[in-house]
């Protein structure tokens, strides 16, 4: 008789005492579930939007996947973004990541998924800056658009991996998001000297790295003579571009099929002209040296977010807990183990 399934519950307490220090650990993690996903190693069909018609600006999105590779693993992220929680001071997002055994298919974990979330949106962040600036003058100027916690995660991610900057401008549409964040500044004792600017277009103008992270639902940005130093934009939020600043721009995404739906600037670009030309590639293709980025020209990444990578995040953080000896196993949870109703010993843990 084989082992009997456990199931554990992993905290965001947990989570965050796993990641923290991990910085540089989790961006290879991320660039390696990249690799097999870009190499076919991996299933990660598109994300399903629950949308509520009373409720425009919130939505849940299920990201289900499957990743291969040495230790593989299945699961699925459920995550919350209700942009209304600020205002109640609640973060935006909430979610959990659920973890499936691919011999059997039983979930074996339950994670708090928004600190999973926002490091494995940070670590693809930083891997991409990094690629993208390796033809280039290392930026020392960094623009944040929306500062609120992907922000902070992001500059987290950039300082705990080596990225030092001289100039750091900011700007935010509510001006409680830009103190907050410059208090987080204070606190970690970052390095740069920090500006808050009245417009996005000023902070692009001082900037050489530019991170969108937003919650705008549509373009608010249309001009590309802000864009004439040719910085690299790091859009995440995906929806504050005009297509036309994509059309001038070398347009890089995570994954061409995923970026061009539900209104992101890449799919309104491509509703515009009617094909994809516009994009260069994937930042797998700018790995393996498949795409060449001129340094004149911005250079723009958008990227979806894959199932795939909050999985790779999420099963480290569960070997960890794991190895700390600190997995905490609900007793029972699987209970009905026997086809035909004969007793069998309850459920071992491992
Ligand atoms: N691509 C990905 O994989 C990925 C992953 C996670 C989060 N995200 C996106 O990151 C974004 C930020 O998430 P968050 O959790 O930090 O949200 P948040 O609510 O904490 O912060 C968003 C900030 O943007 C500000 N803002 C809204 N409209 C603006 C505008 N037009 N100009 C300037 N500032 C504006 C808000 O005032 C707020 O302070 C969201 O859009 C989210 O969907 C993307």
């Amino acid at each position: 008789m084989s082992a009997a399934p456990s199931f554990s519950v992993i905290s965001g307490a947990q989570v965050r005492r796993v990641l923290q220090g991990r910085e540089a650990e989790v961006v290879q993690l991320v660039e390696s579930a990249y690799r097999l996903h870009a190499e076919g190693h991996s299933v990660n069909p598109p994300s399903y939007f629950l949308r509520f018609p009373e409720r425009p600006s919130s939505r849940i999105i299920a990201l289900p996947a499957s990743l291969g590779g040495t230790v593989p693993v299945d699961g699925l992220k459920w995550i919350a973004s209700f942009p209304g929680n600020v205002a109640d001071g609640l973060p935006r997002a909430s979610g959990v990541l659920i973890l499936n055994d691919p011999g059997t298919g039983y979930p074996y974990a339950c994670l708090e998924a928004s600190v999973i979330s926002a490091a494995r949106t940070a670590a693809m962040a930083v891997s991409a800056a990094d690629w993208l600036t390796r033809r280039r003058a290392r930026p020392r100027r960094l623009g944040i658009v929306g500062t609120g916690l992907i922000a902070r995660y992001v500059h987290t991610f950039l300082e705990a991996t080596g990225w030092r900057f001289d100039e750091i401008a900011l700007h935010d549409t509510a001006s409680d998001s830009v103190v907050g964040f410059r208090d987080y500044l204070d606190r970690s004792a970052a390095t740069g000297r920090v500006r808050a600017h009245e417009t996005a277009a000023d902070v692009i103008a001082t900037s050489d790295l530019v991170l969108f992270a937003t919650v705008a639902s549509e373009p608010h940005l249309h001009d590309l003579r802000c864009f004439a130093h040719g910085p690299v934009v790091l859009h995440l939020s995906l929806r504050d571009l005009a297509p036309e600043i994509l059309l001038g721009s070398t347009n890089i995404v995570d994954d061409i099929e995923h970026c061009l739906k539900a209104n992101t600037s890449p799919h309104l670009a491509e509703q515009l002209t009617g094909g994809r030309d516009f994009l260069a590639g994937t930042l797998y293709d700018v790995m393996v040296g498949r795409v060449q980025l001129p340094a004149a020209r911005p250079v723009v990444f958008s990227p979806f977010g894959l199932g795939v990578l909050d999985l790779a995040v999420g099963q480290l953080v569960h070997a960890e807990v794991a190895r700390a000896g600190e997995l905490e196993v609900v007793p029972g949870f699987f209970d009905e183990l026997s086809r035909h109703g004969t007793e069998r010993e309850p459920a071992s843990c491992p």
